[in-house]
């Protein structure tokens, strides 16, 4: 039976990450940060099948001693590092910790990777945040694609994503990273602003809600389902060499134009609905990703296979049995 670790377990990724693993035969491990409000710890995974059947110790990326020991004890296969502060807005508001736990978070757990488990294979969850300001002349991001950075989070995954390939180089160890474009899923954080958009509508449509204020509506995002992505983190950790793979759709969308098709699957204007509010302004924005991920289907043989619409459908499915249930 195979091992695997999971930091970040209890989020939209680490979530469907164990459930494909699980179903793959895996055994499961991952940590998880202590909360004062004990339902909150992982409210994501709680009321899933894989609750029963995952490992989980209390953990935090900047808490080396306790990724020594689980790693040491464990000696796990694959070792995922999902684990971040992940919110890029909030990273504006939170700059010193977002870099503790995105950058030397990662260095914690190389160098505990390296010194008790150098046989596991190590996948680092990094992001198309790092492309900041790059985009190619035909309008794509790809492997070979500068580092422009525009946020503290994305900064701090800069490095955290230098530091994987240093360590792969320098020991040898099989280390890579996935530079994952946005994914969605109904278990996204209700803040970031797919679920956002889907959520205020069906509250909008049940007249729960009177308006819905957004950001910046002309900034570009290349959306993929997280069940998709978890299967391209599994292909990455199992090809023959380590290396590091653009996980991306090649589709871009306007937040204007995600709030045109959400708001017309619910049969409304979202014209008369959605206002800008400076608070989700952000000092500096990132406008466009759109991700060309040809390598990952030549070399791993990996390709999205949930559409767009498919993905909003079953995200306003969710919400509409949500707030029906309540009734
Ligand atoms: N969250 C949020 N809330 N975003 C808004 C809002 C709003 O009210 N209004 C407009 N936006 C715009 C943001 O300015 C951004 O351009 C876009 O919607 C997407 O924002 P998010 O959904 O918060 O995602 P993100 O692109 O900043 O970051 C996500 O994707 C990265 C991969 O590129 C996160 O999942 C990161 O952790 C991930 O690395």
């Amino acid at each position: 039976m195979k091992k695997a670790f999971i930091t970040g377990i209890g989020g939209q990724d680490g979530s469907y990450l164990s459930e494909y693993l699980l179903n793959k035969n895996y055994k499961i491990y991952g940590i998880i940060r202590r909360n004062s409000v004990v339902e909150h710890q992982k409210n994501r995974i709680e009321n899933l099948e894989i609750n029963k059947k995952i490992n989980l110790s209390y953990g935090d990326m900047e808490d080396r001693s306790c990724l020594d020991n689980l790693l040491n004890k464990i000696k796990p296969d694959e070792i995922y590092n999902l684990a971040a502060q992940s919110h890029v807005r909030i990273s504006f508001d939170v700059p010193e910790y977002t870099i503790k736990t995105n950058a030397l978070g990662v260095f914690n757990i190389l160098e505990a990777y390296r010194l008790n488990s150098p046989k596991s294979k190590f996948y680092q969850a990094s992001s198309s945040e790092m492309f900041g300001r790059s985009v190619e002349k035909n309008g794509y991001q790809r492997e070979t694609t500068k580092f422009e950075p525009t946020s503290p989070y994305g900064c701090a995954k800069v490095f955290a994503y230098n530091l994987v390939k240093h360590y792969r180089n320098a020991y040898k160890l099989f280390c890579s990273n996935g530079i994952l474009f946005n994914h969605e899923s109904p278990r996204r954080g209700a803040n970031f602003v797919t679920n956002k958009v889907i959520k205020s509508a069906v509250e909008i449509k049940l007249g729960l809600k009177k308006k819905l204020y957004l950001g910046n509506l002309d900034s570009y995002r290349d959306w993929g389902h997280s069940k998709d992505y978890v299967r391209a983190m599994h292909l990455i950790l199992n090809h023959k060499n380590p290396d590091d793979f653009i996980i991306a759709t090649g589709y871009t969308r306007s937040i204007r134009q995600l709030c045109k098709v959400v708001f017309e699957h619910l049969n409304l204007d979202y014209r008369k609905y959605v206002r800008q509010q400076k608070k989700f302004l952000r000092p500096e924005e990132l406008k466009y990703l759109r991700g060309d991920s040809s390598k990952a289907k030549k070399v791993l043989k990996w390709k999205p296979e949930i559409s767009f619409e498919q993905m909003v459908e079953e995200m306003i499915d969710f919400w509409m049995n949500f707030y029906n249930s309540k009734k």
